[in-house]
């Protein structure tokens, strides 16, 4: 257990426990969360842990295996939007978000390990949200429901750190099962357990980290929210999800926000198709799995062509993984860099001819080399031990 290994090596004690908090991948529904839409996400097996113990005081020291240059010690009294930048801001901008919501925070030391490629659209940052704040609530005594533990972390991320954005990645870390997607409704906050166990009807799930690194802080991610308000706005709705059809937005004449509202609309019912797929009477079968590949890949088109946050990586490995036989495959998370899923046959080394058709393909074209992750829809945050 490297975390506590890191905690007993930084701080020379035993940690009083150890939490951990999964990434995420997203089977359908993409840039559908802040308008209020459907999204499907599942944890991973991959997750950020946070070995922690109680300080006197009102410190928050934490330190990371992947950073291991920094011990960064954060007064929990001036914390405000802007003071800690880097890592820091997000167990910071957790602390920050439970006492804003009245939670009296305890002084605490954390170390922090992950298996999560950061910077490849897995939610590495919500991960490590979810786990420092179920490590501080644990520290604290502190009875806060999971639904509002969303809230929390989100309001770190959005509010602390600066990035704009929706609820998907700390809904996925907090309240997926395993062998289930989870159906989250963004507007009422309803959600539903799908199960979705892919192994089961002989199909895989592979995770392709394309290695161009995704920033949600660089503006692109911002300036298609902003496009979609502008829309809904022009439109007379309070968000994108009250268009039921794309008929409901004929009268936008801006031919960029339209091919935004398009993929907005079409994502959100492709998401409501899987579910169906996935909940078909007598369990999803083979056939079920090549038409929710169909619907993969058509959302990569949406993604690519209408919404314009897909990038060459990206496409080249979609190309690739469908020329070798997957059934589908797209971009996952806010694009601009991150990382592909393909639904490949698990059978017949399904994924082992879609990694070296995409391997190939990366470098034909003098690429860093692809990395391969399993994705299998894994449990939400909880404690390890202690
Ligand atoms: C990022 C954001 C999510 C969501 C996706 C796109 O992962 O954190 O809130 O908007 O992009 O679906």
């Amino acid at each position: 257990m490297k975390a506590s290994a890191l905690f007993r090596e930084r701080f020379g004690r035993e940690p009083d426990g150890v939490w951990l908090a999964p990434g995420r991948a997203n089977l359908m529904g993409e840039h559908t969360d802040y308008n209020d839409g459907f999204v499907l996400p599942f944890a991973l097996g991959q997750r950020v842990t946070a070995a922690a113990a109680r300080q006197p005081g009102r410190r928050l020291t934490v330190c990371s295996r992947q950073e291991p240059s920094d011990l960064v010690e954060v007064d929990l009294d001036g914390l405000a939007p802007g003071r800690v930048t880097g890592w820091a801001a997000y167990p910071a901008g957790v602390a920050w978000a439970l006492e804003a919501a009245g939670h009296r925070v305890p002084g605490g030391c954390l170390a922090i390990d992950s298996d999560l490629p950061a910077g490849a659209g897995l939610s590495s940052s919500a991960a490590l949200e979810c786990a420092t704040a179920l490590a501080l609530t644990a520290l604290g005594g502190l009875d806060v429901p999971r639904a509002e533990l969303v809230t929390i972390t989100r309001r770190a991320e959005n509010e602390f750190a600066g990035v704009p954005t929706g609820i998907m990645d700390q809904s996925a870390s907090l309240l997926c099962r395993a062998g289930h997607a989870l159906l989250l409704d963004c507007r009422s906050l309803e959600s539903w357990q799908v199960p979705f166990d892919p192994a089961a009807a002989g199909a895989g799930l592979l995770l392709i980290n394309t290695r161009a690194r995704h920033e949600l802080t660089d503006g692109e991610y911002g300036r298609r929210r902003a496009e979609c308000e502008e829309a809904a706005r022009r439109l007379g709705l309070s968000s994108l999800r009250d268009l039921t059809g794309l008929a409901d937005a004929d009268s936008l004449t801006d031919p960029v926000l339209r091919r935004r509202v398009r993929h907005v609309v079409t994502d959100n019912q492709r998401v409501l198709e899987v579910v169906a797929l996935l909940r078909a009477p007598g369990g999803p079968s083979a056939d079920t799995y090549r038409e929710i590949g169909r619907l993969l890949t058509q959302a990569h088109v949406s993604l690519r062509d209408d919404f314009e946050v897909s990038w060459p990586e990206a496409d080249a490995a979609v190309e690739a993984a469908l020329a070798a036989g997957a059934a589908g495959a797209r971009m996952i998370g806010g694009g601009f860099g991150g990382s592909v899923l393909a639904l490949v046959p698990a059978a017949h080394q399904g994924s082992g001819r879609a990694r070296d058709a995409v391997t190939g393909a990366f470098a034909r074209r003098g690429w860093t080399a692809p990395e391969f992750l399993d994705a299998v829809p894994s449990d939400s945050a909880r404690q390890l031990s202690g």
